[in-house]
C-alpha cells in the first residue's frame, strides 16, 4: 500500500540531453532501496517517470522500461502491432486460464471475434434490462437506509452491483446471495496476484480456496446454462454465445468455457465496482460536484470520465518485445518488459493542467487529446472489451443514485492499492439521504 502524495512535478528533460534516443536507466542502488523497502512498484515508477522520456531499470534479474508518454504508450499499445505483445505468463493466468484476457496470438483473435458482438453499442442493448433491474436493487437499498440513517459500505453496493449485472448477462439468472458470495471471493484471489509482471504464479491458500468455491460454482453455472441452452438455444445469455462457438470450434471444450466465463466475470466485475466505488469516494470529498451532478444528469459523464482519469483501475497495461525492436526509434532489446502506465499518463502536466485536481468538467474534452493520453479502457487491438458494456452500467446506476441521494462518508477511504487493478484499501462507510 502506498499513502497518496501529490506527484512531484516530473523533471524535464536534462538540458542538452536529446530528445529520447536512448533509455536512461535509473541507478541500480535506488532499485535496490526500493526492492528493500518493500515499496509497491508504483513507487518506483514516479522515481523513474519524467515525461518525454523512456527510462529504464533492472528488477529481479530483468529489464523494464516505464512508458508513460502519450507518444510512447500509442506506439506500444496502438500502432505497434505484434511488435508489442503480452507474456504469456499474464499476472492473471491462476484465475482467468487462457481467457481472453491472457491469450495471445491467433488463439486470442478467435476468441475476441466469438465475443465482439454482444459488446458493441447494438449488442448491449440485450443487457439493458439486466442493468436496470441490478440498478434498482442498489437504489431500493439506499431508500431503505436513507430511512434509518444507518451507515453502510458503498464499496460493497457497487461490487453486489456490478457483479449483478455481468451475473445476469453471462447466465439470464438474477444474483442470489450464496452465488453472491463465491463470486465476491473473486476480490480475494485479485488482491492475491503479483502487480507486478513475472510474480510467482502460485496462489496463497486463501486464495486458493476462494478460487476452488468459484470453480465449483462456474462448473453448476455452465451445467445449468446448457441444459437450457438444448432447449431454448436462442437465449441471450452470454453463456450461450460459448456454447454456440463449442459447436463449430473443438477448443471451445469445458475448460476454454469455464476460463472464458471467468474473465468476463472477473474483468466485467473488477474494474467497474473499483470505478464506481472511486466516483463515491471523489463525489464525497467534492459535495459541490455532486450537488452539480445531481442538478444536471448530463454531468454524470464527466463525474465517470474524470474518476477514470485519476483512479484507472487498470492502472498498469504490460507489454514485451518479443524481438529486438526500437520505440520511438530507441533500441529495446528482445524480452524487455514495457510498463505502460495510464495512472502516471493520466498525470501528465502537459497534457492535463493541475493534473491532481477532480474537474469533471475537463470532459468533453475542447480539444482532441493527444493520442495514448487518456487510455482508462486501453488502447489498440488488446482495448477493453466490455467498454460500452461498462459506461452504461455506470451511467444507469449513477443516473438512478445521484439526481436523488447525497453521499456522507463516516469514515474516509483508504489509500489507493496499486495491486492487479487500483483501487481503495478497505471498505467505504457512508450514510446516504434523500435530496428532496
Ligand atoms: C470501468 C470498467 C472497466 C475498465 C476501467 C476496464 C479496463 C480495461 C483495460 C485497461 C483493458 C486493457 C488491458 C490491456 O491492454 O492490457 C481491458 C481489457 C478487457 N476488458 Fe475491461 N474494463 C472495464 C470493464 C469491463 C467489462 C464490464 C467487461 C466485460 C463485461 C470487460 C472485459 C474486458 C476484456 C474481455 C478485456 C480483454 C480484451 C482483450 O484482450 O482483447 N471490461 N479492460
Amino acid at each position: 500500500m502506498t499513502s497518496e502524495v501529490p506527484l512531484p512535478a516530473p523533471a524535464p528533460p536534462p538540458p542538452g540531453s536529446s530528445d529520447a534516443r536512448r533509455i536512461e536507466f535509473l541507478d541500480d542502488r535506488v532499485v535496490a532501496e526500493w526492492a528493500a523497502a518493500k515499496a509497491p512498484l508504483i513507487d518506483l515508477l514516479r522515481r523513474a517517470w519524467t515525461p518525454g522520456r523512456l527510462t529504464g531499470f533492472r528488477r529481479g534479474g530483468r529489464d523494464a522500461v516505464l512508458v508513460a508518454d502519450p507518444r510512447h504508450v500509442h506506439e506500444v499499445l496502438g500502432t505497434g502491432g505484434d511488435r508489442f505483445v503480452k507474456s504469456g505468463g499474464h499476472r492473471a493466468r491462476p484465475l482467468i486460464g487462457d481467457g481472453m484476457i491472457s491469450a495471445t496470438g491467433e488463439r486470442w483473435r478467435t476468441q475476441r471475434k466469438v465475443l465482439q458482438a454482444p459488446f458493441t453499442g447494438r449488442g448491449i442493448q440485450r443487457w439493458e434490462h439486466h442493468i436496470e433491474g441490478a440498478a434498482r436493487v442498489v437504489a431500493d437499498r439506499w431508500a431503505a437506509r436513507a430511512r434509518t440513517g444507518e451507515p453502510a459500505d458503498l464499496a460493497e453496493d457497487a461490487q453486489f452491483f456490478t457483479v449483478d449485472t455481468i451475473w445476469r448477462s453471462l447466465t439470464d439468472h438474477p444474483l442470489d446471495a450464496e452465488t453472491y458470495e463465491d463470486l465476491a471471493g473473486v476480490q480475494d484471489i485479485v488482491a492475491a496476484l503479483p502487480a507486478d509482471v513475472g510474480g510467482g504464479q502460485g496462489l496463497p491458500a486463501p486464495a486458493a480456496e476462494a478460487l476452488a468455491a468459484l470453480d465449483e460454482r462456474m462448473h453448476r453455472a455452465i451445467a445449468d446454462a446448457r441444459s437450457r441452452h438444448r432447449t431454448d438455444a436462442a437465449g441471450a445469455g452470454l453463456l450461450f454465445r460459448l456454447f454456440d462457438a463449442a459447436e463449430t470450434d473443438p477448443r471451445y471444450d469445458d475448460r476454454l468455457v469455464r476460463d472464458e466465463l471467468v474473465t468476463l466475470l472477473v474483468a466485467g466485475y473488477e474494474s467497474s465496482a473499483r470505478t464506481l466505488t472511486w466516483v463515491f469516494v471523489l463525489l464525497d470529498r467534492h459535495p459541490e460536484v455532486a450537488r452539480r451532478a445531481a442538478e444536471n444528469p448530463a454531468l454524470i459523464e464527466g463525474v465517470v470520465a474524470e474518476t477514470l482519469r485519476l483512479y484507472p483501475s487498470g492502472w498498469l497495461l504490460p507489454r514485451q518485445t518479443a524481438a529486438d525492436e526500437t520505440l520511438d526509434g530507441v533500441p529495446v532489446p528482445a524480452g524487455t518488459d514495457l510498463l505502460v502506465c495510464p495512472y502516471l499518463t493520466h498525470r501528465d502536466p502537459q497534457v492535463w493542467p493541475d493534473p491532481e485536481a477532480f474537474v469533471p468538467e475537463r470532459f468533453p474534452a475542447e480539444e482532441p487529446l493527444p493520442p495514448g493520453a487518456y487510455l482508462p479502457f486501453g488502447i489498440g487491438p488488446r482495448a477493453c472489451l466490455g467498454t460500452r458494456f461498462a459506461m452504461r452500467e455506470m451511467d444507469v446506476l449513477l443516473g438512478a443514485l445521484l439526481p436523488r441521494f447525497a453521499i456522507e462518508s463516516t469514515a474516509p477511504a483508504g489509500d489507493p492499492v496499486f495491486g492487479l487493478n487500483l483501487r481503495p484499501a478497505g471498505p467505504f462507510h457512508a450514510v446516504v439521504r434523500e435530496r428532496r
